[in-house]
């Protein structure tokens, strides 16, 4: 795991300190609550019991931007040992357009890349105008257009 740091200019123009550091179990709850409050649609494993099997599965994966001792942010990097992919970025509305998602995609690149990843990608709702033009932006990814997904229902 890397950090946590305070990454080059993270001194947000409001003053506020920003730490991007690993999730602990005990704030679970909390990054729950930051994805009902602003964290784009919601997913089925917007859940306790999934984030207790992330923690158990991968301690590091789940990594928070923290603004004097408040979640403000959330990033999972995850790494199956083939791909890494980048899930639940989000920020709280009140801290947007700061820089913070750039730097929780910067922390997750370089703790991928430190494990071994060489592919490294995010899923992007089309319908999804924050997403897509936050991802649009970000420096060194680009839109995949050769390429859908199948998912498993039911
Ligand atoms: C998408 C999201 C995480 C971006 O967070 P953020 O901290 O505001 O992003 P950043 O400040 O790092 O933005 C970096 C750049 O991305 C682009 N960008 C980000 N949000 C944008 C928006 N709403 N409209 C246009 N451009 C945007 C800009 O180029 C921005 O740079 P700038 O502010 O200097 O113009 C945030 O809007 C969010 O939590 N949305 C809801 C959850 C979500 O949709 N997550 C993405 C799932 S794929």
């Amino acid at each position: 795991m890397i950090g946590p740091f305070k990454p080059a200019g993270s001194e947000t123009p409001m003053g506020a300190d920003v730490t991007i550091r690993a999730c602990t179990p005990a704030e679970h709850q909390r990054v729950l609550e930051l994805w009902r409050e602003g964290g784009g649609p919601p997913t089925p494993t917007d859940r306790s019991e999934a984030l207790e099997r992330l923690f158990a599965d991968d301690p590091d994966a789940l990594v928070v931007a923290d603004v004097d001792g408040e979640i403000v942010g959330s990033i999972i990097a995850g790494w199956d040992g083939w791909r890494g992919s980048i899930y639940r970025l989000a920020v709280s509305p009140a801290h947007r357009r700061r820089g913070i998602a750039t730097m929780l995609v910067e922390h997750a690149v370089a703790a991928l890349r430190a494990r071994g990843c060489a592919r490294i990608g995010a899923l992007v709702e089309i319908d999804n105008d924050h997403g897509m033009r936050f991802w649009s932006a970000a420096p060194g990814f680009h839109r995949e257009t050769g390429q859908t997904r199948f998912t498993l229902t039911g």
